[in-house]
């Protein structure tokens, strides 16, 4: 895509972005492309370790707040909220690109998954977003739309998904009962599920390369998809162009998912 063909259909809206951990996150993509669609930034890391992979993508895109957001320690979650509301004052895009699963739990199927690490991953995977997404809507005054990143493995037997499987299902639902429950504050909740992607929370899964090879031979369009193609799908359904969209899971998979 040429890019630089782009209006800025974004400008004056103000996202904020959770999940990117490096150049690859599908967190990134999405800034990326608000950014070129004209939108201002917020970015934040996991924590001082991560700290130094994303700051600097956070000052290549401009982003003009920043910080350390942990979703399960008590208090980050308020503390990043209270930023962008002392800093911008509203809230017009929200986007929750996170994933997490003990790995032991995450690779030894979903009978030996202990109830620990079902409830962690559900915790930070799914109900981070409710949380989230509560202290979102008081700011998105002039209404605003809501991402969370799903996968194909909510709605069909992925192998080597396991937890994961049921966690997203349960974030699609989520998403759906978010879109009912704002609809009426003009807030707009999107499941996005993309394709297989190169990333780090995709390299927990065994067998990963397998997933990659299926879907680029099944897809439709006969591609992967990469980050900016989900970038700029949750881009166009931030605008007023997709206003009547909400609640439902859109795929951003190169058609794979229609396929046998
Ligand atoms: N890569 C794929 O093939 C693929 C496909 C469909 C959906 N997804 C989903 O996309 C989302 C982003 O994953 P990705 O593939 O870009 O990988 P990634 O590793 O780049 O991103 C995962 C992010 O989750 C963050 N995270 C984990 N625990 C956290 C916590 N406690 N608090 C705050 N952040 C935390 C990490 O810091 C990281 O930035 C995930 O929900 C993932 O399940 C990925």
């Amino acid at each position: 895509m040429t890019q630089g063909a782009l209006h800025p259909i974004l400008a004056g809206r103000r996202a904020l972005v959770v999940g990117i951990a490096n150049e690859h996150s599908i967190a990134y993509g999405c800034a990326k492309a608000f950014r070129t669609l004209g939108a201002e930034l917020a970015i934040t890391w996991l924590n001082e370790r991560a700290r130094r992979f994303v700051e600097p993508l956070a000052l290549d895109l401009g982003a003009t707040i920043t910080g350390a957001l942990d979703v399960s320690v008590p208090g980050e979650l308020e503390v990043t909220f209270d930023r962008v509301r002392a800093d911008w004052g509203k809230l017009d895009i929200l986007v929750h690109s996170i994933a997490f699963a003990p790995k032991e739990d995450l690779q030894g199927g979903l009978l030996n998954c202990s109830a620990e690490g079902f409830a962690k991953a559900m915790d930070i995977s799914c109900h981070s977003f409710v949380r989230m997404a509560k202290l979102a809507a008081p700011l998105m005054r002039d209404g605003g739309t809501m991402f969370a990143m799903s996968y194909y493995g909510a709605n069909r037997v992925v192998p080597n998904y396991n937890v994961m499987g049921p966690v997203k299902a349960a974030l699609e639902a989520v998403c759906r009962y978010l879109a009912y429950e704002l609809g009426s504050s003009g807030i707009r909740v999107h499941a996005i599920s993309p394709g297989p992607l190169k990333t780090r929370a995709a390299s927990g899964l065994k067998d990963f390369e397998l997933l990659l090879n299926e879907a680029a031979n099944k897809a439709p369009l006969g591609e992967l998809v990469d980050i900016m193609d989900v970038g700029f799908a949750c881009g166009y359904l931030a605008t007023s162009l997709a206003r009547r969209i909400t609640g439902g899971t859109v795929y951003v998979d190169g058609g794979t998912n229609i396929v046998a």
